[in-house]
């Protein structure tokens, strides 16, 4: 049965009882709402700890004034439910003032320069911080010895990555599968916003990286599939922040150069805004 949690010094007395026996701990951070694409990290991280804590927080400062945490879904008890099914050990489910115990606005905040700043950083000012801010606590809390973050977020992970690399925090973290639907929609808690109209034409964000991923293969220009993308895109009906190819760092690669490479999107439809990625490899 899965144990619910919602005080710190409940969280560190089973911890620490963990510790005493010699167990390991893997960690899952959430937002809630879960779905398979939450569960296949809950997966990952049995399969690498003894123990396996998820949290559930719907992180206020990781929202910007006009997004969307108010409306943000909140199912607690399906996501009990399914964290039990899925081999999860305990759920954290902290209130904003254990995770903020000074308040949002006297609030410490943690700020990971450069890899926070582009794309996602710039489309979306202040976000990656209140990422920071809470995964920072959540790792404090829970003191993990492993953390799983999903591919989905790809820049969310590299940022994590830096931040637990330059704090010395000691976790390692583990990188889980995107999981999609079966016409390539991936999964998120946001794809329930979507209308059946919007829902019918999201499997688009996908096929539009896969043509950017095949158009690289081809050794298009890049300024070219970006281009494409955008134009394909708002064909289908998205409003796209941005649609580009990168380095696995985010840095802009050179037409002809081979190496790894990852194109990302971010795009509204509609109301709601859907982020999707393809990693790749441009072989020499
Ligand atoms: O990826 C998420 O769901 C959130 O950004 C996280 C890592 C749980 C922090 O609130």
């Amino acid at each position: 049965m899965i144990e619910t949690i919602t005080r710190l010094e409940t969280l560190r007395a089973r911890i620490r009882d963990w510790r005493r026996q010699g167990l390991t701990v893997g960690f899952v951070p959430t937002m809630g709402n879960l779905h398979a694409g939450h569960y296949s990290l809950i997966e990952l991280a049995r399969q690498h700890a003894d123990r396996v804590v998820a949290s559930v927080f719907v992180n206020p400062t990781q929202f910007g004034p006009n997004e969307d945490f108010s409306r943000y879904p909140r199912t607690p008890e399906a996501d009990a439910r399914g964290l039990q099914e899925a081999g999860c050990d305990v759920l954290w489910l902290p209130d904003v003032a254990t995770m903020y115990p000074f308040g949002l606005q006297a609030a410490a905040s943690v700020h990971v320069p450069g890899v926070s700043a582009v794309l996602e950083g710039a489309a979306r000012p202040g976000h990656f911080d209140g990422v920071c801010t809470v995964v920072t606590r959540l790792f404090n809390q829970v003191q993990p010895d492993l953390a799983v973050f999903g591919r989905k977020d790809y820049q969310q992970l590299a940022v994590i990555r830096q931040l637990v690399a330059d704090l010395q925090i000691p976790v390692q973290i583990l990188a889980g599968e995107i999981v999609r639907d079966a016409d390539g929609l991936a999964l998120s808690s946001r794809n329930q916003y979507l209308s059946p109209e919007e829902r019918a034409l999201a499997p688009a964000l996908h096929r539009t990286l896969q043509a950017m991923r095949d158009s690289a293969l081809q050794g298009l220009p890049r300024a070219r599939i970006e281009a494409e993308a955008d134009a394909a895109l708002r064909a289908a009906g998205f409003q796209p922040d941005y649609a580009v190819i990168r380095r696995p760092d985010f840095s802009e690669p050179a037409d002809g150069e081979r190496g790894a490479r990852v194109a990302l999107i971010a795009a509204r439809l509609g109301q709601t805004r859907l982020i999707d990625n393809l990693e790749f490899d441009l072989p020499a």
